[in-house]
């Protein structure tokens, strides 16, 4: 009787902690990301690699020998690497591949051909961008991105570029946020050519995404290399920026009027013609913009890119503010993870039509002294990862940046780097390590950061 009473104990003890593990595992969320996903960071060659004469440097902005990269990017790698990462993104810089019209720069080859070398030395799949906000002096004599000259001069170098890189790049970015560079280089007059002129700024993006449409086409033509064997010889897209656009005053029709208008132009009209082919914008008190259909520009994606940084609330008169209730950041960004779901809501509804995969090319934070990234990286990765268990295909995710840098019309004030300018590593360095290693957001980290 002593038997079966123990042996009944047993049954019943183990019939209860299986019941318990299953609470356990039911109440526990799968927290890992798909197989194969993309860890990288970001930059961009004025912005780190030093020693670049370009028309920012001409014209007051010159970043001087920036994070100088270029001597050092053997070990930025290794650095990267070594905190878990699969991927990098970078931009190869026009002057130095072209710094007179027509004229090929053998040095600079040689040094691209090195980073790509050392990048898969390190295990880091490149991805990389043509056009990151800078130009040869040269493009000046002509008005640059103004005149419809730029885009023959953008083709040629993209051609010298799919010939001369086609074996050591897969994905390509023929720009990074052509409505920002529109924005403040031709309305806004912080970046060169400083214009302050609306209606120039819409011819700017056209001429862009003339251009980048060409671009696709060529790289498509030239590069049929698959760099990394996995079957995959080129895929082509630009890296869009999402703000996430809400208006100031619920109850303000204006405000929310102004806000439909700056959704249109900012963040979709440029995802927009990439799709059907059509550019055509209304802009109130503007000449309106309304070409011809572009076969080119059609389905000109082979996937959705896209940089997210913060929301704006919108006023009636244009003006955005940030959310003075919610976490700023030294730069008064306001830190909203859910808006980077938001944004990727937005790609979906692009990707989804033709089956497109999504890449996050930009996401960071300035933050001088590394108290909140650690915090930022996982809310944000966990706001994407609750968006591809709802059916996003976002395959990658590029952290703004490996280093302190040169942070444009700001230069060094802010601080959006993993490491500091002198390689040190901060401590959020270590939780990005975390995450890209292990591919998901550890326990330990969601306990201590989602809760
Ligand atoms: C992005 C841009 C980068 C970087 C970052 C931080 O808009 O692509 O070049 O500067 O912002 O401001």
């Amino acid at each position: 009787m002593k038997r079966e009473k123990s042996m009944l104990l047993i049954v019943f003890l183990f019939l209860s902690s299986l019941i318990n593990q299953n609470a356990y595992s039911k109440e526990k969320e799968d927290l890992n990301f798909p197989k194969g996903f993309l860890w990288g960071t970001a930059t961009s060659a004025y912005q780190v690699e030093g020693g670049i004469k370009n028309d920012w440097s001409k014209n007051g902005l010159d970043a001087g020998k920036a994070a100088n990269h270029f001597e050092e990017f053997d070990n930025d790698f290794k650095i990267a690497k070594s905190l878990g990462n699969n991927a990098y993104r970078m931009s190869i810089e026009w002057a130095r591949i072209e710094p007179e019209k027509d004229q090929w720069n053998q040095e600079g080859v040689d040094f691209y051909k090195k980073i790509f070398k050392s990048l898969k030395k390190h295990g880091l799949k490149p991805m990389v961008t043509i056009h990151h906000f800078t130009n040869p002096i040269w493009t000046e004599k002509f008005g640059g991105w103004e005149n419809k000259e730029i885009i023959e001069r953008f083709a040629k170098f993209t051609t010298f570029l799919a010939k001369t890189f086609g074996d050591d790049i897969d994905l390509w970015l023929t720009f990074n946020e052509p409505n920002v560079y529109a924005l403040k280089s031709f309305a806004t007059g912080d970046w060169p050519p400083f214009k302050k002129d609306r209606q120039i700024t819409l011819y700017v993006m056209n001429n862009i995404l003339k251009a980048h449409a060409e671009a696709y086409r060529i790289l498509h033509e030239f590069d049929k290399t698959d760099a990394d064997g996995d079957g995959i010889a080129c895929e082509v897209g630009f890296a869009q920026h999402i703000a996430v656009l809400e208006p100031f005053w619920v109850l303000n029709p204006l405000d929310h009027l102004m806000t439909y208008f700056q959704n249109k132009v900012f963040n979709e009209a440029f995802w927009d013609a990439c799709t059907t082919g059509k550019f055509d914008l209304f802009i109130p008190g503007l000449k309106s913009i309304n070409e011809p259909f572009n076969e080119k520009l059609k389905n000109s994606m082979d996937f959705v890119g896209f940089n997210y940084y913060t929301r704006w609330f919108i006023k009636a008169n244009g003006d955005n503010v940030p959310n003075e209730k919610g976490e700023l950041t030294d730069m008064k960004w306001e830190i909203y993870p859910i808006g980077l779901g938001k944004s990727i809501q937005l790609a979906n509804n692009y990707a989804k039509k033709r089956n497109l995969p999504i890449y996050i090319t930009e996401v960071g934070l300035s933050d001088p002294n590394d108290s909140k990234r650690g915090k930022y990286i996982v809310t944000h990765t966990k706001s994407m990862l609750d968006e591809i268990k709802k059916g996003s295909n976002v395959k990658g995710f590029m952290f703004w940046s490996l280093m302190d840098n040169f942070e444009l019309a700001d230069g060094y004030g802010p601080k959006f780097g993993l490491m500091t300018i002198d390689r040190k590593i901060k401590p959020s360095a270590y939780i990005y390590k975390e995450i890209s290693e292990t591919n998901s957001i550890t326990e330990k980290l969601a306990e201590k950061y989602l809760k």
